[in-house]
């Protein structure tokens, strides 16, 4: 298993670029389920969860073929509707093959997804709004088995925001007889992204980006081509990477608009940021304040920044706090966290971070995507060397993060 060794004390200064947004590739995979034909997705991150996601489609009987950056997927045939428990035990958002299976194959046997580092993560949502279209859903041998003959559009309320119900509603309405209106839906830029994809294959999609989206179902859709929008997590990671180091950065190729709330909150920290179109700069002049962050559904602080930010929070004098309103588990990774010496008591759902932490270096180990990434952040403030270990977690989510890192002036190995 690898490992990154880093070196602290870095001082970050340059200019970087981000890779294509996992969490918008892996529905656009998996909507192309929904018409055969030939498809060209560009700004494809080099991940796992990506890597598996295509497999996934290759196991359905997709053929897959790489480029740099780039992917050619053809879903002519496609007569092996299911998705095993080998692939999906390593990644939950395999569940999105459901909705488009079942709504152009009329059937799909998909692993019933179990727990993961962040808890419970129920798919209750995903499998009553199926259900409200009209797909007979069993449960049994540890499988979900949903069948149906054509969907029926129909009204859904979504409880609680679900980024990937939404998705999974989403993708197997285009297909279904008349309207569907979803209400409470997620507005996550992935979301809007997926939906405009969907649109190019031929479907008829009002609201993008609302929390409303009115879905007028076709007989049938057409392959299509796209380019991932830029991935706002890795965005905020580089971000918060030079901030920690009091450095300065220049994020390119990202796009500022789906980042608000997390450029706010470094700016209340005492960061300075500037924006063009399609780039973020930040410097660190000027004294640091600590600050509150409360997760939340987009356009709300993203749950999947709130562990880097804990790292920088860790340097900054003064007490900040998270509250998480997401996930159950999401605070595993400060125990990693106060082994580099962070100071943090974590009170049911709020953590408080008592700012001003000397931080050095100490062997650690990666939970999950976003934990490891917030290792990463707190090992470039450390006195010494970290040592990061399951950082194939890390590799699920972030393209060559240390070729970029080194880049930046960061003297990060990957060991073998
Ligand atoms: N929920 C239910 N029932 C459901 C579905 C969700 O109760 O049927 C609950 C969840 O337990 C959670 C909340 O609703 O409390 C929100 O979960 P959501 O469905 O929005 O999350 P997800 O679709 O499983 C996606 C991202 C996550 C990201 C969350 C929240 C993908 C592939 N995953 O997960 O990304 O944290 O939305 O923004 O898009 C990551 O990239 O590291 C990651 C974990």
């Amino acid at each position: 298993m690898d490992k990154y060794i880093v070196k602290g004390k870095a001082n970050i200064k340059g200019t970087v670029s981000v890779n294509g947004a996992k969490n918008a590739g892996l529905p656009i995979l998996a909507a192309t389920l929904l018409a055969e034909g030939e498809y060209e997705i560009t700004n494809i991150p080099n991940l796992t969860d990506i890597r598996t996601m295509a497999k996934l489609l290759k196991n359905i009987g997709a053929e897959i073929e790489w480029g740099d950056g780039k992917i050619k997927i053809k879903t002519n045939g496609c007569e092996n509707h299911e998705a095993p428990y080998d692939l999906v035990k390593t990644m939950r958002a395999s569940i999105y093959v459901l909705g488009p299976l079942v709504a152009r194959k009329g059937e799909a046997r998909v692993s019933f997804p179990g727990g993961c580092a962040l808890g419970a993560r129920p798919i209750d949502l995903h499998l009553k709004g199926l259900r409200k279209l009209g797909a007979n859903i069993e449960l049994k041998h540890g499988y979900i088995y949903a069948t149906a003959n054509r969907l029926k559009g129909t009204g859904i309320y979504f409880e609680k925001k679900s980024v990937g119900a939404t998705a999974n509603i989403l993708m197997a309405s285009v297909l279904a007889e008349g309207e569907t209106k979803i209400q409470n839906a997620a507005c996550e830029p992935e979301i809007a992204a997926l939906a405009e994809f969907l649109v190019r294959m031929g479907a008829d999609i009002k609201g993008i980006g609302t929390e409303t989206l009115i879905i007028k179902g076709k007989e049938k859709l057409h392959s299509a081509n796209t380019s991932l929008i830029p991935d706002r997590i890795e965005t905020g990671t580089l971000l918060l990477s030079a901030a920690i180091t009091r450095g300065s950065i220049t994020v390119e190729d990202c796009n500022p608009d789906h980042l608000g709330i997390v450029l706010d909150k470094l700016e209340e920290a005492g960061f300075q940021i500037s924006t063009t179109e399609n780039s973020i700069s930040l410097n660190s002049k000027g004294p640091k304040h600590p600050i509150e962050i409360t997760t939340n559904p987009y356009p709300g602080f993203p749950t999947d920044l709130q562990p880097q930010f804990c790292s920088l929070l860790s340097t900054i004098e003064g007490d900040s706090s998270i509250l998480e309103t997401i996930f159950s588990d999401r605070f595993i990774y400060t125990t990693e966290l106060q082994r580099l010496g962070a100071n943090l008591k974590l009170n049911e759902n709020e953590l408080i971070i008592k700012g001003g932490a000397k931080l050095s270096g100490a062997p650690v180990m990666a939970s999950d995507i976003r934990a490891g990434a917030s290792l990463v952040v707190a090992s470039l403030y450390a006195e010494g060397k970290t040592e990061i270990s399951r950082i194939y977690h890390l590799d699920r989510g972030h393209d060559k993060l240390e070729e970029k890192l080194q880049k930046l002036g960061v003297d990060i190995k990957r060991i073998k």
